[in-house]
């Protein structure tokens, strides 16, 4: 364009205007209000989903004990003359139950063979929602078995649905006598196939009893046997988590107290873990789940184990006594609660106790001598009214008295507001209870809405938040239409910045639930997606990733118009801190507007170094965009160096944004 005066004066007219415009913001560096918790951003773990059996628990074969309350429930008896329990004459296939004998584990399959050849009689496991296998993969076999005298042969194999064989090994079981042993066999996959499943035929003559049929993928977490499935730990460890809540959620309050989670039962030999039905197998309309159940082979070990691989500190989360509330509301008459207290104990001693100690030296036999170092223990989830309370003042009297440096967490209730919480939150409070465990489950105009939630929260009381629960809702909690789109994220990255800001009160924060099987799962929407052999991240884990990986250890204020924080005003959300470490100026801003603002942040009281900085944009110009197994990065962070001034640093906040700006000072 030839430049006219007209012209000139147009631009110039125009210039003025967007520097008018710009959104200025000012970050005082050297005066720290808070330190940031290095536990603030953590991780809630559940197994809802399908997201520990079926999910991070990397064994393959469902049912796998024969426990389920259908015996056969995943398996099918594949022969060409099934009649069930007769195969032919002389041939047979039972479930056996000995209580007497295996409290835990009472049944088992007792195979009878007359003459069977290869190919006529065989068991085949369907998996949970089938099988992900991976070409040139090592898969591990195994079983126990029992056996007088028996001369049979198992052929295991693996195939597709469309029946093609990709995979396959013999066994041949040769302990005798009473006792059961392990057989295993390992073999090589030759294709990859999403829905696999497990066949193993039989031949050969006499009487074979087999239970805990087992297979792992040879790529677990670490390479552990019977371990976690890697791509799925990777996620979280990428996340570098402050914390990780366990076991859940309502799963430790149970339906009712003989469902509710017992950690005690959870360690030790798989094949002694008691199997229970899990609360999410038909608590959702719509989503029922009657093969779901918790075989427990992700228990506490595993919990505390993983926990330390991933560096974060391990925050247990125990039943106080009381089953959900929304379910069966049974209580433990306060006279019978030792039980449930001594558990907390034992918990504790568990996982801190020296190799002399009981606990402790059954911690060192599992194989981990060391102690778990736990700081913090939760009593109760979701569990509110004068019982929880007077329950939970047995517990605090108990653990203090024993161990009076773990720091407790108790239950604000199931809403982050009215009667029940009022009352929760301040008989907590004159308890001083260390943290107060609050939960929102709430639309994405709730979460913005509440960015300044903490701004004048009570800073006199000794106790602290623990924002242990919480995603933005698309429709409405527990709806089967939920969404993990775009909007909710921003609302929750808007919202991060007054957790931010507020630092100095809310120490921890995790988002639930953490994932969700696209093939099983009950509750939306979840962190983090997977089918049998994939993950995908969503719009809200990058934003979590974003936060955790980018706290740094001191809030600085950041103040916008007014000299106030920016909370919502022209549709932006500020906060920032420094990294003392890595001596970063971080900047985090929200711009929820369908427009984009030009910002300029002044920095006073810090020398910045160099002459640029990096910039992380999260971004998308459409609120409902979602990302999916098959497009895994519509939303996803985009990264690039910045030039900025001495003093300002300049940068467009595209429509509906999340920025980070790293600064080297
Ligand atoms: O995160 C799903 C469930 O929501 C949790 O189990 C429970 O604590 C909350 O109601």
């Amino acid at each position: 364009m030839k430049l006219t005066f007209f012209t000139l004066i147009i631009s110039l007219q125009y210039a003025f205007l967007f520097a008018q415009n710009k959104a200025v913001f000012t970050i005082q560096a050297n005066k720290p209000t808070a330190s940031v918790s290095p536990n603030m951003y953590g991780i809630f773990f559940e197994d809802i989903n399908l997201g520990a059996d079926g999910g991070l628990y990397a064994e393959l074969v469902k049912n796998r004990s024969f426990e389920f309350a259908n015996p056969l429930m995943g398996w099918t008896i594949k022969s060409s003359k099934l009649l069930y329990g007769t195969i032919n004459p002389g041939s047979e296939i039972h479930i056996l139950n000995r209580p007497d004998k295996a409290a835990t584990n009472p049944r088992f399959m007792r195979v009878t063979l007359n003459n069977v050849k290869k190919d006529s009689l065989g068991i085949s496991n369907e998996g949970f929602r089938r099988m992900g296998i991976k070409k040139d993969l090592r898969y591990d076999f195994s079983l126990l078995y029992r056996q007088q005298k028996a001369n049979a042969k198992l052929y295991v194999e693996l195939v597709t649905e469309k029946g093609n064989i990709i995979g396959s090994a013999t066994f041949t079981p040769e302990q005798t006598g009473d006792a059961w042993h392990k057989g295993e066999v390992s073999f090589i996959a030759t294709a990859t196939d999403p829905k696999a499943s497990l066949n193993i035929w039989l031949e050969g003559n006499g009487a074979l009893d087999v239970d805990m049929i087992s297979l792992f993928p040879g790529d677990t977490w670490k390479g552990r046997k019977g371990g976690l499935r890697a791509d799925m730990v990777q996620m979280l460890a990428d996340m570098k988590p402050g914390f990780i809540r366990f076991p859940g959620g309502c799963i430790v309050e149970g339906r009712d107290l003989a469902t509710r989670y017992e950690w005690k039962k959870t360690i030790g030999p798989v094949e002694e873990r008691k199997l229970i039905i899990n609360r999410w197998n038909n608590e959702i309309a719509g989503r029922p789940a009657p093969d779901y159940f918790q075989t427990f082979g992700l228990g506490f070990f595993e919990f505390f184990q993983l926990a330390e691989d991933i560096g974060a500190e391990p925050l247990p989360i125990l039943n106080c006594g009381m089953a959900c509330q929304f379910n069966t509301a049974e209580v433990t008459p306060v006279e019978q609660l030792d039980p449930y207290v001594q558990d907390a104990l034992d918990l504790i001693e568990f996982a801190n106790g020296s190799v002399t100690t009981h606990w402790g030296k059954i911690r060192a036999e599992l194989g981990h001598p060391d102690p778990f170092n736990l700081k913090m223990l939760g009593v109760g989830n979701e569990n509110w009214g004068p019982q929880y309370v007077e329950r939970f003042k047995i517990f605090q009297a108990a653990i203090k008295k024993q161990y009076p440096n773990i720091k407790l967490v108790g239950s604000s209730g199931f809403l982050p507001n009215g009667e029940l919480f009022d009352y929760l939150d301040s008989e907590l409070r004159k308890m001083n209870v260390e943290f107060i465990d609050e939960h929102y489950y709430s639309s994405p105009q709730w979460f913005l809405d509440n960015a300044k939630r903490y701004d004048n929260y009570d800073r006199k009381s000794a106790s602290r938040v623990f924002v242990g629960e919480y995603a933005a809702q698309s429709d409405r909690t527990t709806s089967i239409h939920n969404k993990n789109n775009w909007r909710t994220a921003l609302a929750e990255a808007a919202f991060l910045t007054g957790l931010e800001r507020n630092a100095d009160i809310v120490q921890m924060a995790s988002y639930a639930p953490l994932f969700g099987n696209i093939d099983g799962w009950q509750w939306k929407p979840d962190l983090i997606w997977v089918d049998n052999l994939q993950v995908m991240a969503t719009p809200n884990y990058h934003v979590q990733k974003l936060y955790a990986v980018n706290k740094g250890s001191q809030v600085v204020p950041m103040l916008y118009k007014d000299n106030l924080p920016a909370a919502g005003q022209d549709s932006l959300y500020a906060s920032a801190t420094i990294d003392k470490i890595t001596n970063e100026l971080i900047i985090k801003i929200v711009n929820t507007s369908g427009k984009a603002q030009q910002a300029e942040v002044n920095v006073d009281g810090a020398n910045k170094k160099g002459s640029t900085a990096k910039l992380i944009v999260l971004q998308n110009d459409n609120p409902e965009a979602e990302n999916s197994l098959d497009s895994p990065s519509v939303v996803a962070p985009v990264e690039k160096i910045i030039d900025i001034k001495k003093k300002a640093i300049n940068v467009e906040l595209t429509a509906y944004s999340l920025s980070v700006i790293v600064v080297k000072f």
